[in-house]
């Protein structure tokens, strides 16, 4: 019988490469609940033409007890992706990502609980950002998780981390699973609380549930309208509209890009193989690649006479180092990274290149709002 799949925000950047692979490769039957949230989406008040006309879609928000229990009571299966995702954003949006991430799912959970439905699959979009800063390495203490850095460091533009213990330098290393999360943001806070939340109900009632933390993910259709979005498609919306990349700190910070559609791979053996249930799991590369990088592959690709401007600014909250250990979904779940990430950058690029001159590029928007609430110094 074919497998009956809700996609909980499934309109939006992942959830619809998603919807894509679960409907033309699978051949599910596929469901999706998004609110069309205005910051990603726009104002529109139909699904985006980029949206799998095979799918049902269903306007409407996961906090909608009614509407989300009848369409859990139809499924097999639930992606729940539906999410507020701005990091800095969520901490002053306080309340919107606490209903949004945390209550949403709570209805989600509740329904599982109480009401008729044949769910036999709930997989949770969680973050790197649990982390907060990744695993590292002291020459004299060994393996050790710093703490965030502190304003003081930050003021004094000390940008590497120190050792908890000793205080020497440390060096970045793959961060597993079982490394202590410290969530540094409402919104890493709220992928924390669903991690706990789904996978407590899940273990209690037999709902087998998977965890999957995504590393930062990019691709086509990651919202250009949504200047919280990640920052491939910043630099890349701003270097095709003239403007050079704005680099925090002194852009020696790493981060691990995973493109869209080996998330998708993932969330696919996440629901097909038995040995993700109860379990979590990191998606990334394991490939650190600095911020400077990324600013400089992009505008090499897009106009290379555009120089970034490094402001010397550092946004509070944020981390230097997380780079994921993909061990165990490699060895559990027999997932491969495919798509290197210039390849995925050249495809961003070329997805963005039509829409440039409609662009209305906003992210010192962002900067300005963040600044205000003195989390930009
Ligand atoms: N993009 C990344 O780098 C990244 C990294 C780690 C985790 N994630 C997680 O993956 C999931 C998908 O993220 P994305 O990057 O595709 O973001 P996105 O904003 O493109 O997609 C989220 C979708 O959810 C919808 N939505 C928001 N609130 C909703 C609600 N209450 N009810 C129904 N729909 C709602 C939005 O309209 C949007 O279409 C999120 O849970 C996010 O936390 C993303
Ligand atoms: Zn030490």
């Amino acid at each position: 019988m074919t497998k009956k799949i809700l996609v909980t925000g499934g309109a939006g950047f992942i959830g619809s490469h998603l919807v894509d692979k679960l409907i033309d490769q699978k051949g599910y039957e596929v469901s999706i609940i998004d609110t069309l949230e205005e910051q990603v989406h726009g104002k529109r008040d139909h699904p985006p033409d980029y949206l799998n006309k095979s799918a049902k879609f269903h306007r409407g928000s996961v906090t909608d007890y009614k509407k989300l229990e009848d369409l859990v009571g139809e499924s097999d299966v639930v992606f729940h992706l539906a999410a507020m995702v701005g990091v800095g954003q969520s901490m002053y949006n306080i309340k919107k990502y606490v209903d949004n991430n945390i209550l949403g799912l709570a209805n989600l959970l509740d329904i599982l609980v109480n009401s008729p439905h044949n769910v036999k699959k709930v997989i949770l979009a969680s973050s790197n950002t649990v982390y907060g800063e990744g695993k590292c390495h002291c020459d004299s203490c060994g393996v050790v998780f710093p703490k965030l850095r502190s304003l003081n460091q930050l003021k004094h533009k000390e940008w590497e981390l120190s050792c908890p213990n000793c205080g020497s330098k440390v060096k970045p290393l793959l961060t597993d699973e079982d490394s202590p999360l410290n969530p540094s943001s409402i919104y890493a806070f709220s992928k924390q609380a669903q991690e706990k939340m789904g996978l407590m109900i899940g273990n209690t009632y037999g709902i087998n549930t998977t965890v999957l933390r995504f590393f930062l993910t990019y691709g086509t259709r990651q919202a250009l309208s949504n200047p919280y979005t990640g920052v491939c498609a910043i630099f890349s919306t701003r270097a095709l509209t003239g403007k050079p990349p704005i680099i925090f700190e002194d852009g020696n910070s790493s981060r691990d890009f995973i493109n869209v559609n080996d998330v998708c791979q993932a969330l696919t053996l996440a629901i097909e193989k038995n040995a993700a249930n109860g379990e979590v799991f990191n998606v990334g590369t394991s490939i650190p690649i600095t911020i400077r990088e990324v600013a400089e592959i992009i505008t090499r690709k897009i106009s290379p006479d555009l120089k970034p401007i490094f402001n010397q600014q550092y946004r509070i909250g944020d981390i230097r180092h997380c780079i994921a250990d993909i061990s165990k979904i490699k060895n559990k779940l027999g997932y491969r990274p495919l798509i290197t990430f210039k390849k995925g950058i050249d495809d961003l690029i070329e997805w963005i290149k039509p829409q440039a001159k409609y662009i209305k590029e906003t992210s010192e928007i962002v900067l300005d709002k963040l600044k205000e609430k003195g989390l930009l110094k």
